[in-house]
């Protein structure tokens, strides 16, 4: 029987895939902020397929359009602004159909030369576009254009870039779905503050002014962004102990006496009972 020999060059690419593979899983399951993700998986497939320039498009949430939410490369400020109906362009093909495109070489191939010409004098040599697909649905595509070193896109940079598109579909969807309810409990949270200072005429637009406040303080301070998320909506919420406080106290014109004043102090006892009920504690 003859043995089949192992193509060790093959395998060691294979492995070397597999590698870049885990290394962009791990960079990308880093962030939960979409912001943050897209363009760690622009950058990231950028740097796997050591491509030039490169686009990353993702369908509205109608699914009627697709934007270039991060591009990078020469063109990338042409490409600000601008929306493709859904089947329009190389990306509005490929992220509709699911169908990924390799152009290998595009001064070989007649159907795409002269599109990619403009007065930007930047030169499309080799392209690649991969739909991202979760669960058999598309969400956009990833564009990558022109590989380093004057080499060409391959075939297996297709297959390299569709894992790649596939992996990070799913981590975008994750934090797109973290973004919708982050958005609903910053809603949520300033609605209850601006009925809290509706009460007051006297301090109204306070807690959001506290707010604003708090989070510039902490941006001269150099936090982090996500600690700056947890400050904007805890301080939204600074005086919601204020609830607890009787009108003829809160509205009072004029000074107080001592029992109203101890009244408007335990405030800040009430808030934090308030809050201390709040599932997970961590906003
Ligand atoms: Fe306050």
């Amino acid at each position: 029987m003859k043995e089949e020999t192992p193509d060790i060059k093959e395998l060691q690419q294979r492995i070397e895939e597999l590698e870049k593979l885990l290394r962009v899983s791990m960079v990308l399951n880093s962030s939960l902020r979409l912001e943050d993700v897209l363009v760690m998986v622009l950058d990231q497939a950028m740097d796997t397929l050591q491509a030039e320039a490169g686009t990353l498009w993702l369908f509205t949430e109608d699914g009627s359009e697709l934007l270039p939410l991060v591009a990078r490369g020469p063109k990338a400020d042409a490409l600000k602004g601008l929306r493709l109906k859904r089947k329009e362009g190389l990306a509005g093909q490929v992220a509709d159909s699911m169908d990924p495109v390799l152009i290998s070489d595009v001064a070989k191939d007649p159907r795409w030369a002269k599109r990619f010409d403009d007065a930007t004098g930047f030169v499309t040599r080799s392209l690649l576009c991969v739909p991202m697909i979760n669960k058999d649905k598309s969400i956009g595509c990833l564009q990558l254009i022109n590989k380093q070193g004057g080499q060409l896109f391959s075939e297996r940079d297709l297959h390299l870039s569709m894992s790649l598109a596939g992996q990070s579909a799913v981590v975008i969807e994750n934090s797109q779905l973290y973004s919708r309810l982050d958005l609903l409990l910053t809603s949520l949270i300033r609605t209850l503050s601006s009925a809290l200072d509706a009460r007051d005429p006297y301090t109204q637009g306070h807690s959001e002014r506290v707010s604003k406040y708090s989070v510039a303080i902490a941006k001269g301070m150099g936090l982090p962004a996500e600690e700056l998320d947890s400050i904007e909506k805890i301080a939204l919420l600074h005086d919601i102990g204020k609830i607890g406080v009787r009108d003829n106290v809160l509205l009072q014109q004029g000074p107080l006496d001592d029992e109203q004043w101890e009244m408007m102090k335990s405030h800040t006892v009430v808030g934090a009972r308030i809050l201390n009920s709040i599932e997970p504690k961590s906003l």
